[in-house]
C-alpha cells in the first residue's frame, strides 16, 4: 500500500519559519515510527501571488483535492495589504476551505498545567482543561441569501440571513458526534432555538441524529448561556457543537481561556473521500505574524499541534498524536518557553528551532 500523502504549504510571514520544525516531526515519525508520508510542498497565499499572481494556483488547488490531508501555516502580511480583495493571501485559504467543503472546523481548547498561569480566569477552573468546539463552516449567516445593504424608502438597510438546510445541520452533528465517540462520550449543542427557527431546526435535527449515538450524552444550550458558563465553569464541556457565527466568538473565546495564539492547533473537514479519510485541512489558528516573522521568534507548537490533530484525525494514529501532545507538555513543563509564552521571571525564552529540537529530544 502506498503512503499517505500530505501536502504543505508554508504560507507566508511566520508560516514557512513554524512549517520547518513540523517537517522534522514528520520526519522523526518516518524514521522512529515508521510512519512514512508522501510529502509535497506548495505555495499559498502571498508567496503563491508573488509566483503566479494568484494566492492559490489551479494546480494546487487540484493537488489538494487528491491528497490525504493539507497542512497549512499561515497566509497574509503588509506587502500584500494593497492588493485588489480577489487576490489577497486570504483568498487562497477561503478558496482551499470552500472548493474542498470543509463544513466542520474543530479547534480544541486545552489547557497546558505548565501554562495555566496564562490564563485570564483562576487556575483551578482551567487546570486541566480539554475541550473541543466543533464549528460548521461553510454555511449559516456568512453564506445566506439574501444579503447586502439595500435602499429602503429614505434610509439603507443592512441584511443577512441565517440558513441552514436539514443536510447542513446533520453533517457537521454527525461529525461532531463521531468526535464524540472518540472522546469521552458527551455533546453539547448550542444555538439559539428561543428566538431563531434556524436554531429550532437545529435542535430537530442534532436530537434526531442523537439516535444513532445512543452511547453520546447529549445536551441543548442557548449559546448565550454557553458563553456564560464557558468562562464560569468550562470544563463541564467535552464536545460543543454549533453553527459557524456563534462557533466563531465561542472558539474564540474558548481559546483564549488558554493562553496564547502560538499554542492553538485546529481541523477543518470535509466528506468521507474514496478511502474513507475525511478531506482534511489542519493549521494553526494564528495568523502569518508580521511583527515577529523571519525573527526565529515564533512559537511553532500550534502548528506542530496541527499536525498532532492529523495524526489523529486524517491517519487513524491517535497513539502517536498522544505521544506528539505529551513531548509538547513535557517540554513546556521542563520550563522551555518561546517569547510569546513568557510570564515567569527570569526565563530566558529559546527560539522557533530551539523549542523544535526541545520537542524533538522529546519524542527520542
Ligand atoms: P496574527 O495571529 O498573525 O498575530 C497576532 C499576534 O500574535 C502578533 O503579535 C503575533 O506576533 C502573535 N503571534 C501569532 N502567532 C504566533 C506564534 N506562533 N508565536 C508567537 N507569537 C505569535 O494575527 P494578525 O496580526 O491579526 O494578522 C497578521 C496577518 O496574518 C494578517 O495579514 C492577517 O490577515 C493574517 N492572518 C492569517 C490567518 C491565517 O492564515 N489563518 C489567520 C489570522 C490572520
Ligand atoms: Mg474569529
Amino acid at each position: 500500500m502506498s503512503n499517505p500523502s500530505l501536502l504543505i504549504l508554508p504560507g507566508d510571514g511566520i508560516g514557512p519559519e513554524v512549517m520547518a520544525e513540523v517537517r522534522k516531526i514528520i520526519g522523526w515519525f518516518g524514521d522512529k515510527r515508521g510512519l512514512n508520508f508522501d510529502v509535497s510542498e506548495d505555495l499559498v497565499g502571498g508567496a503563491a501571488y508573488d509566483v503566479h499572481g494568484v494566492p492559490l494556483a489551479d494546480e494546487t488547488m487540484a493537488k489538494a483535492q487528491e491528497v490525504d490531508a493539507v497542512l497549512l501555516g499561515a497566509v497574509g502580511g503588509p506587502k500584500y495589504d494593497d492588493l485588489d480583495f480577489s487576490v489577497k493571501p486570504e483568498r487562497g485559504l477561503l478558496r482551499l476551505r470552500k472548493e474542498m467543503d470543509l463544513f466542520s472546523n474543530l479547534r480544541p481548547a486545552q489547557c497546558f498545567d505548565a501554562l495555566a498561569d496564562f490564563s485570564s480566569l483562576k487556575k483551578d477552573i482551567v487546570a486541566g482543561l480539554d475541550i473541543m468546539i466543533v464549528r460548521e463552516l461553510t454555511s449559516g449567516v456568512y453564506f445566506g441569501e439574501p444579503r447586502g445593504i439595500f435602499e429602503e424608502g429614505n434610509e439603507r438597510v443592512g441584511i443577512n440571513t441565517q440558513r441552514y438546510t436539514e443536510s447542513e445541520i446533520e453533517r457537521v452533528a454527525r461529525s461532531a458526534f463521531e468526535l464524540a465517540m472518540r472522546r469521552s462520550k458527551k455533546l453539547c449543542s448550542m444555538e439559539k432555538a428561543n428566538v431563531m427557527e434556524s436554531g429550532i431546526l437545529w435542535r430537530e435535527v442534532v436530537t434526531r441524529v442523537a439516535k444513532d449515538y445512543p452511547e453520546v450524552e447529549l445536551s441543548h444550550m442557548y449559546a448565550d448561556n454557553g458563553a456564560m458558563q464557558l468562562v464560569r465553569a468550562p470544563k463541564q464541556f467535552d464536545v460543543i457543537l454549533t453553527d459557524n457565527l456563534f462557533g466563531d466568538i465561542l472558539s474564540d473565546c474558548a481559546a483564549m481561556l488558554t493562553g496564547s495564539l502560538g499554542m492553538l492547533p485546529s481541523a477543518s473537514l470535509g466528506a468521507p473521500m474514496a478511502n474513507g479519510r475525511p478531506k482534511a485541512l489542519y493549521e494553526p489558528v494564528h495568523g502569518s505574524a508580521p511583527d515577529i516573522a523571519g525573527q526565529g521568534k515564533a512559537n511553532p507548537i500550534a502548528c506542530i499541534l496541527s499536525f498532532a490533530m492529523a495524526l489523529r484525525y486524517s491517519f487513524d494514529q491517535g497513539a502517536e498524536a498522544d505521544r506528539l501532545e505529551a513531548a509538547v507538555e513535557q517540554v513546556l513543563a521542563d520550563g522551555v518557553r518561546t517569547a510569546d509564552l513568557l510570564g515567569e521571571e527570569g526565563v530566558t525564552p529559546v527560539s522557533t528551532t530551539e523549542m523544535g529540537a526541545a520537542i524533538l529530544a522529546k519524542l527520542d
